[in-house]
């Protein structure tokens, strides 16, 4: 980021200058707002939650959701973002105020401090069991692996907490060095290579699965494609729109922060359709590679967070030079990781420079810190202090880490991003907004509107509603 943006065409669309800086281009924001959206919610969640969930139906409630509510939602977080040029916290309280608002709104940036330190703490351990596995498959650990091989070799990573917390440091550690060396250099490289590597190396365990085992191949297409409403819970939907946010980094001030230091001009609306597409083909494509193999062994399709580490093992192990391809694998999901991570660091942390002056490597450190100590209640819980409880008729075995799980991507999230929608809606100015989004009232300008502002909070309402048994 730099601040060599000319004051001219600041001036067209806001009258702010971030203090942090700015994206050295359009392609810079693109490729950032996608690295941080492309990661374990694509890889690691979509899967586990469709297959948890019964497959086609939820894919197709999840699919809607991205459409009606997700787009939407990046429209206006960027938007406001771009317009505010602070911290979601301090952008959401001038806009609002600008625009004849309550004051108030900056809780809404305050919560999405809150749920992003609660998820990096969860994220960043999942994160560390695929750097555990980048050394398990690099040492051969899965040739020739059956089912219940992988299965075992996972839970033996999860029941040790020495071992995930060594990786959940490590982790921890990888995401803060990024930040502090500054967010360009390394991070351009990462998205710009390694993301589309990772999209080809899903197009090959996707071939492989088509290959190898035709039957189950078919079989893994329809049960996502294929709705089975049956199957559908009204938790099943719940979760499918939680996922939406999950998965676009939405609801908690990322892609505000990162449209705060967006340059004018780019278009917003466009950059949004791209991200959603990437974002939903690689969920899609691996859920493709993973339910075939689901199908092929004697796995379940409901194994939960497990999936992916006990499914992908057993296709490396099968194949020739399965070792190096599982290797690269497992290494571009830690890239894909830390590009999203660093989205959850950074709107507590432009917070924190803003407001109390904190120098922005002590104030990553110190986010970073306190996302560290709070994942080790996911470690423990993932062994030691695992207990089972029904919430909204389904059954869960992972205690507090089903807890923030459910309590960040079910609740919180969708409730800023309802509050945003709302905000964006009804509260801002319609001048105002129409020339962030480009100056004119056109036909994708009215279509944006009337969805942020009935059919984005309509549908998350009903869906709330829907989950608690009142419709
Ligand atoms: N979208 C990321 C993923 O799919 C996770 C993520 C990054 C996130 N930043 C976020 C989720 C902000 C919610 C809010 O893996």
């Amino acid at each position: 980021m730099h601040t060599g943006c000319s004051s001219d065409q600041v001036a067209i669309l806001s009258e702010r200058v971030s203090i942090h800086g700015q994206w050295s281009s359009r392609l810079m924001f693109v490729l950032a707002a996608t690295g941080s959206a492309v990661g374990l919610g694509n890889i690691w969640k979509f899967p586990y939650i469709t297959g948890e969930n019964g497959g086609g139906a939820f894919v197709l409630v999840y699919l809607l959701s991205i459409a009606l509510i997700g787009i939407p939602i990046m429209v206006a977080e960027v938007s406001i973002g771009r317009r505010g040029r602070q911290s979601p916290v301090n952008a959401l309280r001038a806009l609002a105020q600008d625009d004849g608002g309550s004051r108030f709104w900056w809780l809404v940036g305050f919560l999405g401090i809150v749920t992003c330190l609660l998820i990096l703490s969860f994220y960043s351990v999942i994160a560390g069991c695929a750097l555990a596995y980048v050394l398990r498959t690099a040492g051969g650990v899965f040739r020739g692996v059956t089912a219940s091989g992988a299965e075992s070799i996972f839970s033996g990573l999860i029941s040790d907490p020495e071992k995930l917390l060594a990786w959940h440091t490590l982790f921890m550690i990888m995401t803060l060095g990024v930040v502090a060396r500054g967010v360009r250099s390394g991070l351009e490289q990462a998205v710009r290579f390694l993301m589309p590597m990772l999209f080809l190396m899903l197009l090959l365990l996707v071939i492989l699965g088509y290959q190898l085992h035709f039957e189950s191949f078919m079989k893994g297409v329809r049960f996502m494609f294929l709705p089975d409403f049956d199957a559908l819970t009204a938790n099943g939907i719940l979760v499918a729109m939680g996922h939406a946010f999950f998965t676009l980094s939405l609801g908690m001030g990322a892609m505000m922060v990162y449209g705060s230091y967006l340059p004018a001009g780019i278009s917003i609306f466009r950059a949004s359709f791209f991200i959603a597409l990437v974002d939903t083909l690689v969920a899609l494509m691996a859920g493709l590679a993973i339910f075939p193999m689901v199908f092929a062994s004697e796995l379940g399709t409901g194994s939960g967070p497990g999936l992916i580490f006990q499914t992908l093992p057993i296709a490396f192990g099968q194949i020739p030079g399965g070792r190096w391809v599982g290797t690269l694998f497992f290494v571009l999901l830690v890239f894909a990781s830390l590009t999203s991570a660093i989205s959850l660091l950074e709107p507590a942390v432009a917070w924190l420079v803003e407001n109390r002056g904190i120098q922005r490597i002590r104030a990553t450190v110190l986010v970073g810190s306190v996302s560290w100590v709070l994942g080790v209640i996911t470690i423990l819980s993932l062994g030691p202090w695992a207990f089972g409880f029904q919430f909204a008729g389904e059954s869960r075995s992972k205690g507090l880490f089903d807890i923030m799980d459910v309590l960040t991507s079910v609740i919180m999230l969708p409730v800023g991003g309802l509050a945003v929608a709302l905000l964006a809606g009804w509260v801002l100015s319609r001048a105002r907004t129409v020339a962030e989004l480009g100056g004119r009232e056109g036909v994708a300008f009215w279509l944006w509107y009337l969805t942020i502002r009935y059919v984005t909070p309509v549908s998350l309402i009903a869906v709330f509603l829907h989950a608690i048994g009142v419709i």
